[in-house]
């Protein structure tokens, strides 16, 4: 039955597209790189900076540092939960379509590679930064939580993501000029496998979609908006802690008043990186415009109005 519901050739492309592709930590991304504070990490238009309107050019830089190390490890936490689920959909052909696993066993083997080249900037960056940055989520509670929900629903979420990683890149990674050059390779890199990622999120929500009944879909499309809940949680928190470690690193007393300010400026960039700006990305519209109905994307719509 998985074999017929499967697309072979989809799959088969995966797999010679993984192989083209495929980079080393080391040899291909970082080259004995280091970060360096002079330059900017995450692009204007994914840190929003001019929306930190009390702040300098150099503390606006700054900001967008503190963004880049949030959003590389924000990737390496989500990556825990969708390595699992792309291990569990990877049973269901374990003793059919052998094409299909190849391409879900390598989207896994890249992910673990992807989290420990998080791992590494992670560590490479705290080097340069100021003391006392905090990225406190426990990737394996997340996960706990995430997976206790449908395969639908995580599914759904993931191909969001996957979608977001490539838009990220080509419109605001790629022609920022700005850029540290070892920041903005980590994210060519990474969006370089995450395609092939997105594609099989695509083919397997659309495979699991097929088997699940009305009410059961019903049921997914309200767990799916509440992980999109639960990413904002964790967006609010992060926001908080990395507003308060640009006041207590910046240099000069920030009142309570104008910390309020850059607080709500970095949720702000949190929810359009990981939020608004999946949501909005045309082939995830088009996806699951194809699943689901018009009452169901109008509770997406109205939950997503909240953030
Ligand atoms: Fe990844
Ligand atoms: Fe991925």
């Amino acid at each position: 039955m998985v074999e017929k519901i499967s697309n072979g050739n989809q799959y088969a492309r995966c797999i010679q597209s993984s192989k083209r592709v495929r980079w080393d930590i080391d040899e291909d991304v970082i080259r004995g790189r280091q970060f360096d504070t002079a330059h900017k990490f995450l692009p204007d238009g994914l840190s929003l900076t001019n929306t930190f309107t009390t702040l300098s050019a150099d503390e606006r830089r700054f900001v967008s540092q503190i963004q880049g190390r949030t959003y590389a490890n924000i990737f390496g936490l989500v990556e825990r939960f969708i390595n699992a689920k792309v291990l569990e959909l990877s049973r269901d052909y374990a003793l059919g379509d052998q094409i299909a696993l190849e391409a879900l066993v390598r989207f896994s083997d890249e992910e673990l590679k992807h989290q420990t080249l998080f791992r590494r900037i992670e560590a490479m960056v705290a080097k340069v930064m100021p003391r006392g940055y905090h990225f406190d989520f426990n990737p394996d509670s997340v996960a706990y939580a995430v997976l206790g929900k449908s395969s639908w629903a995580v599914l759904a979420i993931t191909l969001d993501i996957e979608l977001f990683t490539q838009l990220h890149y080509r419109q605001s990674i790629d022609p920022d000029v700005e850029l540290s050059e070892l920041f903005k390779d980590v994210f060519l890199y990474h969006w370089k496998e995450e395609s092939q990622h997105a594609i099989l999120d695509e083919l397997e929500l659309v495979r699991l979609d097929s088997m699940l009944t009305t009410e059961e879909r019903n049921a997914a499309v309200d767990e799916f908006i509440e992980l999109i809940i639960s990413v904002d949680g964790i967006l609010q928190a992060q926001a908080a802690a990395d507003a308060g470690y640009f006041s207590n690193s910046c240099g000069r007393t920030v009142k309570a008043e104008e910390l309020r300010l850059i607080e709500a400026a970095f949720l702000a960039a949190y929810r359009w990186q990981h939020i608004h700006s999946g949501a909005q990305h045309p082939r995830l519209v088009k996806v699951l415009s194809g699943l689901i109905n018009e009452k169901q994307s109008q509770r997406i719509g109205a939950a997503l109005a909240t953030l």
